[in-house]
């Protein structure tokens, strides 16, 4: 695959960063060469994330809470994820863009899934994301098989956080990770091309990226996997309250919002984020 445009600007100019590709993500999976990506919600901050060198921007339906105020992502429409990636699209330039499918734009059937998916891609996102394993696996594949990349989400998956009783870790014990570990391989057999695992025992979200091909991003679930993804608010500190283990401050002693962002990507790469004995479960 081409990792340059064929058509307009930019093509071919010498020394010039490339777009991110699909393939080039699974390339650095393949080398060992850590991942970054990091939420992101408008224009201005998608250049900025660009710009630091932040290899993928995900328009989380986090959006909801750390936008909106709302107290979970499950009120967040499709024509609310549209507008963002819209947004992000329009400050993006070299970034891999993906864009959360919300709750409820999936799950009827592999029919609205796809209309669902085609919209956030008339966007402006590269690949979209859905949460679950089991029933998941028909719709990703359905989608996979059409031309849309797809992101899938296992372990805390915030969407069903009422069923799951909480914020809670994932995986815990033996049959919860023997579910999650074969919901992985069904996803990834589905034509998933990458996978976020979120909140769960570093040591289960190690044994699952080794047992993949694809790359998998973490969020809360250890130093093993091929990336890290955070929530932007979360590592500007601008979120209130009492935060996870799993997330650090990267404006402490800072300078600036961009050298921040800068020094998240220098310690994901570094892989000295995350630091098990500090953020791991
Ligand atoms: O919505 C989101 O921001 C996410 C990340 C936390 C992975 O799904």
């Amino acid at each position: 695959m081409s990792e340059t445009p064929i058509y307009g600007a930019g093509a071919g100019e010498p020394g010039a960063r490339k777009p991110m590709t699909l393939h080039r993500l699974r390339e650095m999976q393949a080398q060992g060469e850590a991942i970054a990506m990091l939420t992101c919600y408008d224009a201005s901050f998608a250049r900025a994330l660009d710009d630091a060198g932040v290899d993928t921007l995900l328009v989380g339906d986090s959006l909801g809470m750390v936008l909106q105020g709302h107290r979970s992502t499950a009120p967040v429409t499709l024509e609310e994820m549209v507008y963002h990636v819209r947004c992000v699209a329009r400050g993006n330039r070299h970034a891999w863009l993906i864009g959360d499918l919300p709750f409820g734009s999936y799950h009827q059937s592999t029919a609205q899934a796809m209309e669902s998916a085609a919209v956030l891609m008339q966007a402006g996102a590269q690949m979209v994301k859905l949460e679950g394993g089991g029933w998941t696996s028909a719709t990703v594949r359905f989608l996979a098989e059409r031309g849309i990349p797809v992101c899938a989400h296992l372990g805390l998956t915030p969407q069903s956080v009422q069923a799951l009783g909480g914020y809670r870790i994932q995986g815990r014990g033996e049959e919860a990770a023997a579910t999650l570990k074969r919901h992985a391989v069904e996803l990834a057999q589905a034509g998933a091309t990458m996978l976020v695992l979120e909140l769960m025992p570093s040591a289960l979200a190690r044994e699952v990226t080794q047992s993949l091909e694809i790359p998998v991003i973490g969020i809360g679930a250890g130093s093993g996997c091929s990336g890290q993804v955070l929530v932007l608010h979360d590592m500007l500190g601008l979120t209130r309250g009492k935060l996870p283990r799993f997330v650090r401050n990267f404006m402490d002693g800072a300078p600036s919002i961009e050298a921040a962002i800068r020094s998240c990507v220098a310690e994901v790469k570094a892989r000295r984020f995350p630091d098990d004995a500090i953020h791991g479960y």
